[in-house]
């Protein structure tokens, strides 16, 4: 049984939900931990914006903060950590210092993160080109004074989240990784592919074993886990303390209790398409209720195409799904959905064999 501690936070299966910008908000976050998540992390947050967003004066524009809100963190969310993306160790450690003290504008979370995470992985053009996110892989120095700035702004847990190297010619986890663990980061997490590799399928998990017998500090593996086998295989082949689902989490929370189930040798029971159907309608609720109607049905279309993903009749369902306007709508598509499997069990038996998604 894998044992994951970062800092002074126990993680005690060492299950995680990844950061996943624009999807694990926290709507997103509080499903994950429903169906056993353990520890879940913010989408990642603008040191630089949220530092600037201090020096705004106007009481109308103080209401429209944008950057704030993606840090708040409430109680029953505990363990969670918040990731920070930045190339500027003044900035990355100052918005860590206004995580931790919970003093500063737009705060409207009830309590600090546990651990603040550093994105040293994100691949998109807009990050990397300022040198933030996966940039930082072909820069250490500055990623270590990152760590060092941030290590030393507060006394949570620091993390990083990296990946295997810029490219295939520069592979570079490895010492990277050690050089992390010097300026003090308590735990890593390793996504098991390149910049350049994107999200394409194959991730190496031998790069995370390799970090994970250079290291001293909990390692945790991500990359490509969508069903239980994959987690147990992961923690296996690579003896990480602790694993990081993102994409297997979409339309799929039930993910994390199936790992937890497969570890402990418990028989799993898949949800059967009425409960899968009812999370997913709740899961809308959650938005609607937390981001407004127009925002809220706007982002449950793709989770609700994501949760129907293997279900009979899915496809047409689908193109529906992206079009609604309302959660009248929604129950309509699901109950039609309903009535056309209710015909024969294929639907949930095919759903009990994979209880996945792609
Ligand atoms: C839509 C999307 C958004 C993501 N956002 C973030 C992010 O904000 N921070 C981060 O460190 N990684 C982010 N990632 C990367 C994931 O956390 C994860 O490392 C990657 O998807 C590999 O894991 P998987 O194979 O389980 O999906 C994102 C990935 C996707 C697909």
């Amino acid at each position: 049984m894998p044992e994951l501690v970062i800092g002074d936070v126990h993680i005690p299966h060492g299950l995680c939900l990844a950061p996943l910008a624009g999807v694990s908000d926290r709507t997103f976050r509080r499903m994950a931990r429903r169906y056993g998540a353990e520890y879940t992390v913010s989408e990642m947050v603008s040191a630089k914006a949220l530092c600037y967003e201090q020096s705004c004066r106007r009481p109308s524009a103080q209401a429209r903060l944008r950057t704030a809100p993606l840090a708040a963190v409430m109680r029953e969310e505990y363990p969670m950590a918040v990731q920070l993306f930045g190339a500027e160790p003044e900035f990355v450690a100052q918005a860590a210092r206004l995580l931790e003290s919970g003093e500063y504008l737009g705060c409207c979370g009830e309590i600090p993160p546990a651990v603040i995470d550093i994105n040293m992985g994100c691949p998109m053009a807009k990050i990397v080109n300022n040198g933030e996110g996966s940039a930082l892989m072909k820069d250490p120095a500055r990623a270590e004074a990152i760590v060092r700035a941030v290590r030393r702004a507060v006394s949570l847990p620091v993390t990083v989240k990296i990946r295997a190297g810029w490219d295939a010619e520069h592979v570079n986890a490895v010492e990277f990784a050690m050089r992390m663990e010097q300026a003090g980061a308590d735990a890593i997490c390793v996504h098991g592919r390149t910049r350049a590799q994107m999200y394409a399928p194959g991730a190496d998990w031998e790069i995370i074993r390799r970090v994970r017998e250079a290291v001293t500090v909990p390692v945790i593996g991500n990359g490509d886990i969508f069903s239980a086998d994959d987690a147990l295989r992961m923690l296996r082949q690579t003896g990480c303390h602790g694993v990081m689902v993102a994409r297997g989490a979409q339309g799929n929370p039930w993910i994390f209790r199936a790992i937890r189930c497969a570890m402990e040798g418990l028989p799993y029971t898949p949800p059967t398409l009425s409960e899968r159907l009812q999370t997913a309608m709740e899961h809308a609720e959650g938005l609607v209720r937390e981001k407004g109607e127009r925002t809220g049905i706007a982002e449950a279309r793709r989770h609700m195409a994501w949760y129907v993903h293997g279900v009979r009749g899915a496809p047409a369902a689908r193109n529906r799904l992206m079009r609604i306007c309302s959660l009248e709508e929604l129950s309509e598509i699901f109950s039609e959905l309903r009535m056309g499997n209710e015909s024969d069990g294929t639907v949930t038996k095919n759903m009990e064999k994979t209880g996945e998604n792609p």
